[in-house]
């Protein structure tokens, strides 16, 4: 079934320009909802969108805690006025100021982060402490992808165990992000998941029985999200990111989810001089890159398309159906990568049953918002 991509009138549009489905964003916030038993059992990370008006969508659905990355990010979160914000990321060097700044710009607002070293956690109590607030430290724990995260072991517990003595620092559970389970047989994906978490649980029961209190538990991306969803867990958060916006990756590797592509790329026709061809404005530029060339790119309209070049501000696709069309038409392109999408667009035109409604900021694309 071809999603809903059509837009009435796209002469208010210029290209490249992102557009965002509504109807199929409300789809997939209700399908989350669903998938993880309730709003309360959600953390869903705001990179891929980056917006206030999705955070807001969120919080009227009854979704209290938002993850995040960034400081600016987390600067959008308070904006909209989110009850919860967990910046996933260990912060180092001068984001720890930034972060005092935020604590003090929103006095009100419950902030959490991950640490997964010592020196780092030090630092943060020393900032946290001097600057006179409290913050919930989660432990990040390398999951089996290699990113971050301190290896489950003594030492784990060890870190773990400072977040009660350390001035300012409250022990805030475990993170647990198994972004690399992403198997496209689900079989596969759910034995690694399945063997991860087996992993994950015998920690925390060893942390349990040391006496250290786990309040919380942060964990999922988009591949994992549905599984650990049905472990039905108390205190476990659920973070996926892409579900919100969806990707034409995401959709591929992951046909049993009803998650729809909500995110594309408006683009015009610019040159149509080679039979069987037709160079589109959409470059690397207004794209995400970091699929490889010849892989960046859905054409619902186009499904034979083949990407033979991508350059800054064009791409050419060869396309049996390429005759069809005439210079200035249009067409939408589905990114891979909705991330990394959005990031390079200062706003979305949003349409809603085939027309376009509003225009969103994607505020959290800049690093720095005002602190
Ligand atoms: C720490 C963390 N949590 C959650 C997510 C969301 O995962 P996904 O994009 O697979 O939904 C990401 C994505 O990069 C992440 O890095």
């Amino acid at each position: 079934m071809k999603p809903p991509y059509e837009i009435e009138d796209m002469s208010q549009i210029y290209s490249p320009g992102l557009v965002i489905f509504r109807d199929l964003l409300v789809h997939n916030l209700h399908e989350m909802i669903r998938i993880a038993g309730g709003p309360d059992r959600l953390c869903p990370h705001c990179k891929t969108h980056k917006t206030r008006e999705i955070t807001k969508m969120q919080i009227e659905l009854g979704i209290k805690s938002h993850k995040c990355a960034t400081i600016a990010e987390a600067e959008m979160l308070c904006d909209v006025g989110v009850e919860d914000v967990f910046i996933a990321y260990q912060l180092v060097g001068p984001n720890v100021r930034r972060l005092i700044q935020l604590m003090d710009k929103f006095p009100q607002m419950k902030f959490a982060t991950i640490v997964d070293n010592p020196d780092a956690l030090e630092a943060l109590s020393a900032a946290v402490n001097a600057g006179g607030h409290e913050l919930d430290v989660l432990l990040d724990l390398d999951t089996g992808m290699g990113r971050t995260g301190i290896q489950i072991g003594p030492d784990a517990i060890e870190l773990y165990e400072m977040t009660l003595s350390l001035p300012g620092i409250r022990p805030g559970g475990l993170h647990w992000y198994d972004g690399h389970n992403r198997q496209a047989d689900y079989d596969d994906r759910k034995h690694a998941v399945d063997e991860c978490w087996f992993r994950f649980t015998g920690f925390r029961d060893q942390v349990l029985l040391n006496g250290l209190p786990v309040p919380r538990v942060v964990t999922a991306g988009t591949g994992s999200f549905p599984i650990l969803a049905d472990k039905g867990e108390p205190n476990v958060q659920l973070s996926p990111g892409t579900t919100t916006l969806y990707d034409a990756q995401m959709a591929e590797l992951f046909p049993e989810m009803d998650f729809k592509p909500a995110l594309g790329i408006l683009t015009r026709v610019i040159s149509n001089n080679r039979e069987g061809q037709l160079t589109l404005d959409v470059g690397h530029k207004s794209c995400a890159a970091d699929p490889p060339a010849g892989k960046r790119l859905w054409f619902p309209d186009l499904p034979d398309a083949v990407e033979l070049q991508q350059t800054e501000e064009h791409i050419v696709v060869q396309s049996e159906l390429a005759s069809s069309y005439q210079l200035g038409d249009c067409l939408i392109a589905i990114p891979t990568h909705a991330c990394p999408t959005s990031a390079v667009h200062q706003f979305a035109h949003v349409v809603s049953a085939g027309r376009v409604v509003d225009r969103w900021q994607i505020a959290s694309r800049d690093r720095m918002l005002t602190v």
